[in-house]
């Protein structure tokens, strides 16, 4: 497999790509009556359709014992397979059309009841717009080093979801593919990958120190700069960590220590989290802090 296409048999892309033209149809046809309604159809028949097409493609399995066709994505990887299962769109076993709405419509159900609103920005975390004392704690969930590479795989949806959803929700869906630079993850290079960006001890020489710069540049906010430390405890890198902390200065920050305590009391007990933390915690003495 070298390519997106790949990834589908042709009468999978036949299928996908009608339901995807339908789908737009279906909202034109109440846009004029009722714009908002017209979106709020289109983007539930999007996330129908995505979810079908983790059902729908040439990575799908046999389960025996349901006697169904089994999803990709039962974990974040794309794996090898070694047998093939293709649903009938039109019948009622899993990956079908009636199925995949019904599974649609029970999960929206639920979200019936909220009544508060928020807010939400498709922006990257590396460019942080609040000022930095905006609240005491700012909660987040970055990737862990390289262990999944969620751009990558977010293109399998990605593809369709922009060709059903790019008029009504451009901004969401402005590039080719989705971004692969601004993510905070360090891939593993391998020859099919266009990303600049690199493992600088492993790939020394081959990356540019902009793309280190990018990858491992010190973090606007102090959450950022203890995120970093923690992931560099986390890869073993206690050189780096001692540079960071020692050279540059960013161990003289008082907010620092006091921000990487209050995470070690949140995190829960036994997770990976608690550990890096504590392990950056423990260097502060010996370093000099
Ligand atoms: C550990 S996952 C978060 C999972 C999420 N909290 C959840 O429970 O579903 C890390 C996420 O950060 C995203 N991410 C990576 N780089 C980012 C960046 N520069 N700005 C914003 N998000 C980024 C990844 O795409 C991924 O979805």
């Amino acid at each position: 497999m070298t390519q997106w296409g790949d990834l589908f048999s042709q009468r999978q892309l036949l299928m996908l790509a009608t339901l995807s033209r339908l789908t737009r149809e279906i909202a034109r046809k109440y846009e004029k009556k009722d714009a908002i309604f017209a979106e709020a159809v289109q983007v539930c028949m999007a996330i129908t359709l995505s979810r079908g097409t983790d059902l729908n493609n040439s990575l799908c399995r046999w389960k025996q014992d349901a006697e169904c066709p089994v999803n990709l994505f039962g974990r974040q990887a794309i794996p090898m397979v070694w047998d093939f299962a293709e649903t009938v769109i039109t019948s009622g076993s899993s990956g079908s059309w009636p199925i995949m709405f019904q599974r649609t419509y029970d999960s929206i159900l639920p979200f019936l009841e909220i009544r508060n609103s928020g807010n939400s920005i498709l922006t990257t975390a590396t460019k942080q717009t609040l000022p930095d004392d905006v609240a005491s704690l700012l909660a987040t969930d970055p990737p862990y080093y390289d262990a999944i590479p969620y751009s990558h795989l977010s293109d399998f949806f990605y593809v369709f979801l922009k060709r059903i959803l790019y008029e009504s929700c451009p901004g969401l869906f402005s590039s080719k593919l989705v971004e692969k630079t601004e993510e905070i993850v360090v891939d593993r290079a391998h020859s099919l990958s266009t990303s600049n960006k690199g493992i600088p001890d492993e790939n020394e020489g081959k990356v540019s120190s902009s793309s280190k710069q990018a990858v491992f540049a010190p973090g606007a906010t102090v959450l950022d700069r203890v995120h970093q430390c923690m992931l560099l405890f986390a890869a073993g890198r206690s050189d780096a960590l001692k540079r960071f902390l020692v050279d540059e200065d960013h161990g003289k920050d008082a907010k620092l220590w006091k921000l990487a305590q209050s995470l070690s009391a949140l995190y829960p007990t036994g997770s990976n989290e608690k550990r890096w933390v504590d392990g950056v915690l423990a260097r502060k003495k010996g370093l000099g802090f």
